[in-house]
């Protein structure tokens, strides 16, 4: 039968990631989907660099062998950026490919026109790893939550300045020491001042406050501050009074003031439940008026984490395309396991 291909554009801390769950998890996938999914090509910017953990998927730093290649379906974009990422993505469209990102840039900024190319090409265009790395909250916050009218969107988003934040407040760790850290184990940007400055934080509220307010919220519609200014006393007079320093992405929508979005460090009380969210796990706090109040929490970012909502997304994207062609997705999660027996 049709096995679903796949062009991965980037092969870095995500991208290799996905190509590890597809590995790792290859029965219980091809079960899901009711057929293989297979990474036929890889466009890196660096061919000769040394990659022994992808294995022998086939490398290219030419973008036309994906977007021209009649074979693939899905192109899974992973290489970060506005430029050139944007425009793979359009163009994968355009050529009625399906398109998955964890590209938070431009889905903050230039969403609408994704949107549009992927409704006029009748293509999926999927981005759950964007926000809060492995936790699910795009999906709900498009279909699972719909119900409502949210009120409130309130969480911690990035996981690198939460992990230096943390380790400022637990051990004391000097700033820069525990950026490179953070920078060590694949948790921050290319450029880390989108970290540190909020900017990551800011892309990712405008994306959440357009969802739950289902309206469009840009990123110069949210003020932002990041954590640069902190310093040690400040952690120290923090705990002292019994609070910690968060930085918290907040969406308000109300009748008399509208929409409200911004990125900003705040003394939370220790008793709060984000207080308690530390190092890169990442949580999302949402109030609607039928299910009161709800909180998503995981690691907001990392290799294996990330990977796991671009892969589910994958997933999704793949049913999909098996749905269209043959009409049905073979369903096998009614099938009886082997359970454990309840006396034993
Ligand atoms: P990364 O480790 O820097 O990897 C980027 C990959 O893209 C590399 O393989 C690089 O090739 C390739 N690449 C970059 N620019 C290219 C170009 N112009 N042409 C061809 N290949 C290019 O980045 P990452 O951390 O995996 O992040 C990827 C995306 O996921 C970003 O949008 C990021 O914001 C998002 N994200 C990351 C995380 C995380 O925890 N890291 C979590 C959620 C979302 P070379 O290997 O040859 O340099
Ligand atoms: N740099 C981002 C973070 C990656 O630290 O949260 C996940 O989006």
């Amino acid at each position: 039968g049709k096995s679903i291909k796949i062009g991965l554009l980037g092969s870095g801390t995500v991208g290799s990631g996905v190509i590890r769950v597809l590995e790792m998890n290859r029965p219980q996938i091809t079960e899901r989907v009711g057929t293989p999914i297979e990474i036929k090509t890889v466009l890196v910017r660096d061919v000769k660099k040394p990659r022994p953990q992808l294995g022998d998927v086939r490398l290219t730093d030419k973008i036309e062998d994906i977007l021209d290649d009649p074979e693939i379906d899905v192109v899974v974009e992973l290489m970060g950026g506005i430029h050139p990422a944007r425009e793979y993505m359009l163009r994968a469209m355009e050529a009625g490919k399906s398109v998955v990102t964890a590209n938070k840039d431009v889905v903050a900024q230039f969403g609408k026109d994704m949107f549009a190319m992927a409704e006029k090409k009748d293509v999926d265009f999927r981005f759950e790893a964007s926000v809060g790395g492995g936790i699910p909250i795009i999906t709900p916050l498009k279909q699972c939550l719909t119900a409502n009218r949210i009120t409130e969107i309130l969480g911690i988003v990035n996981g690198t300045t939460n992990y230096m934040l943390t380790k400022m407040t637990e051990c004391g760790a000097d700033y820069d020491t525990v950026l490179k850290e953070a920078q060590a184990k694949g948790y921050a940007e290319a450029n880390p001042s989108a970290d540190v400055d909020g900017l990551d934080a800011a892309r990712k509220a405008a994306i959440l406050a357009s969802l739950a307010f289902n309206t469009r919220v840009q990123l110069e519609d949210v003020s932002v501050e990041g954590i640069t200014k902190i310093t040690p006393d400040d952690i120290e007079y923090a705990k002292d009074l019994g609070y910690v320093i968060k930085l918290l992405a907040v969406g308000k929508d109300s009748d008399e003031n509208g929409v409200d979005v911004r990125v900003h460090p705040v003394f939370l009380p220790k008793t709060h439940p984000l207080a308690s969210v530390n190092g890169v796990f990442n949580a999302i706090f949402v109030r609607g008026n039928a299910i009161g109040e709800a909180m998503f929490y995981g690691q907001g970012a990392g290799s294996l984490p990330t990977a796991s909502a671009v892969v589910s997304d994958i997933i999704d994207v793949a049913r999909d395309i098996i749905n269209r062609t043959f009409g049905h997705v073979r369903c096998t999660c009614y099938e009886k396991k082997k359970l454990c027996p309840l006396d034993a």
